[in-house]
């Protein structure tokens, strides 16, 4: 026996005493820690006290049956991923299919041969622990990322800010290559920061910590600061923001700053993505129990089947930046669209080719619905 398998805590449940003592014997002849329960309600009281590393479950017991012990299994983040092998006597492949549907990873009918049983946990075991080592792995990937942002940070913004510095005070001798050098330097130090920023927030995302502080608010607040900052973006390229927002609009339950962070991304887009001369609507609108924000720009649109790599990490599409001085790392959408999760919103999008994209996303609302904030 493996030194790994003596640890294993495995779970069996099953309301017939004679299953029971007969799982207990095989499974404790290989050496796992062995753990009976003849209902649901015990073996779930148990499992959330002390994880076990797999469960054995039954499916016609008495009181709550072997669905609903998996489902609650399930529902409990702490205890989800601990892999259910069914095992029934019921043999119809109706049954099979709920059990898998239910979360289950494997079902085996009685009677059986307790070796294949032990074949089939010990593959789950294994799936179970590349599975853990595979998180571990991400874990330390998203630590080491946010580590090394964090650090690259603070020596560019001293770079950056002696560079700005040392502009001001040659600039009257300066000749115009050498303007242009600190201009192209001063550019590249942006751009870093802004994609340190873009990968200290997917590392913090990624790893579940996303910091999101919420209180009612007024979302007209934050978007406008936006548009007035985008606008002056905007406007190099000879583009325009309108905004049209309804009178009353509901508060919203949300962090003010990552609103900010997710219009200023949707703007930039539509911005760095379109042609000079173009227009960018901003639209809010109240539906239901939802505060609906939109973005439409009318740039180049996004390739059908290139759509799918929206949100994802790094998800660049054939679609670059209408200029050369703008950059793309392919993390903005990503971020934004964890942010609106993170608030219990959702985000989507429809973009035509040639025509223009538009983004949108909503926001749930405050319930009492007393709680308006009047524009004037
Ligand atoms: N408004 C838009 N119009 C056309 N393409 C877009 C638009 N917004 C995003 N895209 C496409 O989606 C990709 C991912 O966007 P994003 O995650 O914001 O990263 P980035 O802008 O840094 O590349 C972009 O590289 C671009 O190809
Ligand atoms: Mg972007």
């Amino acid at each position: 026996m493996t030194e790994a398998a003596e640890r294993r805590k495995i779970m069996v449940v099953d309301d017939a005493p004679a299953n029971l003592n007969f799982m207990h014997k095989m499974l404790q002849s290989k050496d796992y820690h062995v753990l009976t329960f003849p209902d649901g309600e015990k073996a779930l009281n148990a499992a959330s006290k002390n994880p076990p590393d797999l469960v054995f479950l039954d499916i016609k017991m008495p009181g709550m049956d072997g669905f609903e012990v998996c489902d609650r299994l399930k529902a409990d983040a702490a205890l989800k991923d601990i892999p259910v092998i069914f095992i029934s006597a019921l043999a119809e492949t109706e049954h099979k299919v709920k059990a898998f549907a239910a979360g289950g990873v494997d079902y085996v009918t009685k009677p059986f041969q307790f070796e294949e049983v032990n074949a089939r946990m010990e593959t789950h075991l294994r799936l179970r622990g590349l599975q853990l080592e595979l998180q571990a792995l991400n874990d330390y990937k998203n630590h080491f990322l946010g580590m090394a942002a964090h650090d690259l940070r603070t020596p560019l913004a001293a770079i950056m800010l002696i560079s700005e510095s040392l502009v001001y005070q040659l600039s009257p001798s300066l000749t115009s290559d050498q303007s242009k050098f600190f201009d192209m330097m001063l550019a590249s130090c942006k751009f870093m920061t802004g994609m340190i920023n873009d990968l200290l927030d997917v590392s913090t995302i990624e790893s579940g910590h996303i910091n999101i502080n919420r209180q009612m608010v007024d979302i007209t607040v934050p978007i406008i600061k936006s548009v007035e900052i985008n606008r002056m973006f905007a406007s190099p390229k000879n583009m325009s923001i309108a905004i049209s927002c309804p009178d009353q609009l509901p508060l919203v339950f949300a962090d003010a700053d990552r609103i900010g962070q997710v219009i200023d991304n949707l703007l930039s887009n539509a911005i760095k993505y379109s042609q000079p001369g173009t227009d960018i609507s901003l639209c809010l609108r109240h539906e239901n129990d939802k505060v609906i924000v939109s973005v439409a720009d009318q740039g180049p649109g996004i390739p059908e089947n290139e759509q799918n790599k929206l949100f994802l990490a790094f998800g660049k599409t054939s679609v670059r930046p209408a200029s050369e001085k703008e950059r793309s790392t392919g993390l903005g959408l990503l971020i934004v669209k964890k942010i609106i999760e993170a608030h219990d919103g959702r985000i989507w999008f429809k973009s035509e080719p040639k025509k223009g994209t538009e983004f949108f996303f909503f926001l749930p609302s405050c319930h009492n619905w007393d709680i308006y904030c009047t524009r004037a």
